[in-house]
C-alpha cells in the first residue's frame, strides 16, 4: 500500500510558505500482528501546529524536520491485524499530513460523535470544542449578566467558548476578522453583539459595548486585539489565555502602556492559562454536553472543509488569514 505525507522541510519563519513543506510518496510496510492500516479521511489543520515548527520555538514537543506534520485524523480501517478493529471501522488518530498510515492498534480510538456528522468528531466534539467548552465553563466561568468578550469568536474554538458562555446566561461580545462572520455570530450563534477587529472604530466600538468593563476575557489571539479588551477589564476580571494566534509567526505585540501586571492589580483581576489535555479525563462528559446542546439546538457548529490532500498546505497558511468558519479540516478521501 502507498501513501503521500506532508513532511516539515524547513522551519519557517513568519508565516509558513509552501517551501518549508515536502510532499512524500511511501510504501507503507507490511502489517505486524496487532497493527492496522488506516486510510485517512480527514485531515486536521490547527494552529498549534505553527507553534510546535519552531522558529520561533513555541511550547509542547517540537515538529521533527522530515517527519509528517501531527495531527488529528479521522480515517477508516484499511487492513487489520488486530482483535480490536476491523476492515471498515473509523477511527480517530493522531498521525498526521499522511494519506495512510500502518499503526499500532493502541494508536487509533473509536469515533464517538453522538449521531453528529463524522467531521464533527475533529471539530465541534474534537479537541477544539472541548478547548472551548472547558475553557469558558470551568477556567472563565461567567456568572448570569456577566459581560464576557471572545477573540477569534468565529472560530473553532471561539465559536464554541462564546455560545457556551452566551448558554451559561451571559451577555457575550464576539471579536472577528470579518463583517460576514460578525454577522454569523449574531444571527447564528446568537450572542449579543460582535465586532470586526480590522475596522478602524474598533476600540471605540469595544468601548460603547462595555460600559461597566469585561468580566471575562477568552483570549484566543494575543496581540492588538487582547491589548484593546484589556483596557476595558472590570474589578475582578478574569482574562483566560487559550492561544496568542497574533504572535506564532514571530511578531511581537507592542509594549502595553501599562504592563500587565500593573493592569492586574489596578483591576483586581485574573489571568489564567490553560491546556485542554489538563482535561483530558472529562473530554466524554464535554462531548455528551456539546452534542445534546446542538442537538436542542442551543448550539451551532460550522465547519469549512477544504478539498483534497493537496489543498492541506494552503489550507494551514489560511487559518492565520481568517479564511475559517467554525473548524477548519481537509477531506482527503471519502
Ligand atoms: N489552550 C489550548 O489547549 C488550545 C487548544 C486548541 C486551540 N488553542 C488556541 O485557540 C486559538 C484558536 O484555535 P482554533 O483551532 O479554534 O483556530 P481558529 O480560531 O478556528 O482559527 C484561527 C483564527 O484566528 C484568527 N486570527 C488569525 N490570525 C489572527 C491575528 N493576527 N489576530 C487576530 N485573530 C487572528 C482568524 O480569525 P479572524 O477572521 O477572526 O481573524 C482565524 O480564523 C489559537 O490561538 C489556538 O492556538 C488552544
Amino acid at each position: 500500500m502507498r501513501a503521500r505525507r506532508i513532511v516539515l522541510a524547513q522551519r519557517p519563519v513568519g508565516l509558513p510558505r509552501q517551501e518549508d513543506f515536502a510532499t512524500e510518496v511511501i510504501d507503507l510496510p507490511p502489517l505486524a500482528d496487532g497493527q492496522v492500516a488506516v486510510e485517512s479521511l480527514y485531515l486536521s489543520v490547527d494552529p498549534y501546529m505553527r507553534n510546535r515548527m519552531g522558529a520561533p520555538a513555541g511550547p509542547g514537543p517540537a515538529q521533527e524536520l522530515g517527519a509528517p506534520v501531527a495531527g488529528g485524523v479521522i480515517g477508516r480501517v484499511a487492513e487489520s491485524r488486530s482483535d480490536t478493529w476491523a476492515v471498515g471501522d473509523v477511527v480517530l488518530g493522531s498521525y498526521g499530513w499522511q494519506t495512510a498510515a500502518v499503526l499500532p492498534e493502541g494508536a487509533v480510538r473509536a469515533v464517538d460523535v453522538h449521531g453528529l456528522p463524522l467531521t464533527t468528531a475533529l471539530g465541534v466534539l474534537g479537541s477544539t470544542g472541548v478547548t472551548g467548552y472547558f475553557g469558558m465553563r470551568e477556567v472563565g466561568r461567567p456568572a448570569p449578566g456577566q459581560t464576557v468578550v471572545v477573540s477569534a469568536a468565529a472560530g473553532a474554538v471561539g465559536l464554541v467558548a462564546s455560545q457556551v458562555a452566551r448558554i451559561l446566561g451571559a451577555r457575550v461580545i464576539g471579536v472577528a476578522g470579518s463583517e460576514a462572520k460578525c454577522l454569523y455570530l449574531k444571527s447564528q450563534a446568537r450572542i449579543a453583539s460582535a465586532m470586526d477587529y480590522h475596522g478602524s472604530g474598533f476600540p471605540e466600538a469595544l468601548a460603547a459595548q462595555c460600559p461597566d468593563g469585561v468580566d471575562v476575557y477568552f483570549d484566543n489571539v494575543g496581540g492588538f486585539v487582547s491589548r484593546t479588551v484589556r483596557g476595558h477589564l472590570a474589578m475582578g476580571a478574569r482574562i483566560v489565555v487559550c492561544g496568542q494566534i497574533a504572535e506564532y509567526n514571530g511578531e511581537r505585540p507592542d509594549a502595553e502602556e501599562t504592563p500587565i501586571p500593573t493592569l492586574l492589580l489596578h483591576r483586581g483581576a485574573t489571568m489564567q492559562g490553560f491546556m485542554v489535555m489538563q482535561y483530558a479525563d472529562r473530554a466524554a462528559e464535554a462531548r455528551a454536553q456539546l452534542a445534546e446542546w446542538i442537538r436542542q439546538g442551543q448550539l451551532s457548529y460550522e465547519e469549512t472543509i477544504a478539498d483534497g490532500f493537496d489543498q492541506t498546505v494552503d489550507a494551514f497558511r489560511s487559518l492565520f488569514a481568517g479564511a475559517n468558519l467554525g473548524k477548519l479540516l481537509v477531506r482527503v478521501g471519502g
